[in-house]
């Protein structure tokens, strides 16, 4: 795909601990990589939240811990330096629960609370569950993948057009 300044750049952050989510980012990156959208994958400790890369879109990645993004991911987004505008989507690892627990968990809600105080504006989210602490993902994993790549991509179209 190309944009006004050359080819379209997504960088997506994960804070995976037991691989589910870096095995999401993966697939995300194939299946954008078939559509002709780079993908960089890189892990939260990797990278200086003041010193972002340039993209045409971000993608942060938590598991759930507590009801919660991990520690460290809440730190990153605390501390990321991105102009007001900027698009980002979101993808979580988490796992199923019931009811009463769904009502606390407050994954997604608070990286996007984290991420408009930036100004910075959510295209999608979604997110992929695991059937234990340490994984499997559930079976129709890669569908959840696809469904938020194309969402993402509309959202790239979008801006391009
Ligand atoms: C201490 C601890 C607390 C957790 N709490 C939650 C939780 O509140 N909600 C949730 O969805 N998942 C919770 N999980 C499970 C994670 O969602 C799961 O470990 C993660 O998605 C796996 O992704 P990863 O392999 O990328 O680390 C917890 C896991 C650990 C180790």
């Amino acid at each position: 795909m190309e944009g006004a300044g050359g080819t379209t750049k997504i960088e997506y952050f994960h804070a995976s601990k037991y691989g589910n989510g870096a095995q999401v980012a993966e697939e995300f990156q194939k299946q954008m990589a078939a559509r002709g959208v780079a993908v960089t994958v890189r892990p939260i400790r990797d990278v200086r939240p003041r010193e972002m890369p340039p993209a045409d879109l971000y993608v942060f990645s938590s598991p759930g811990r507590l009801g919660k993004p991990t520690w460290g991911m809440r730190r990153f987004l605390k501390k990321v330096k991105l102009p007001a505008g900027t698009r980002y989507a979101l993808l979580t690892t988490e796992m199923p629960t019931p009811e009463e627990r769904r009502e606390w968990q407050r994954v997604i809600p608070i990286m996007n609370q984290m991420l408009q105080e930036k100004g910075l504006v959510k295209v999608a989210e979604s997110e992929v569950l695991v059937t234990a602490i340490k994984g499997p993902l559930q079976e129709d994993w890669q569908k959840k993948v696809q469904a938020f790549a194309s969402q993402v991509l509309m959202s790239l179209d979008s801006q391009l057009r």
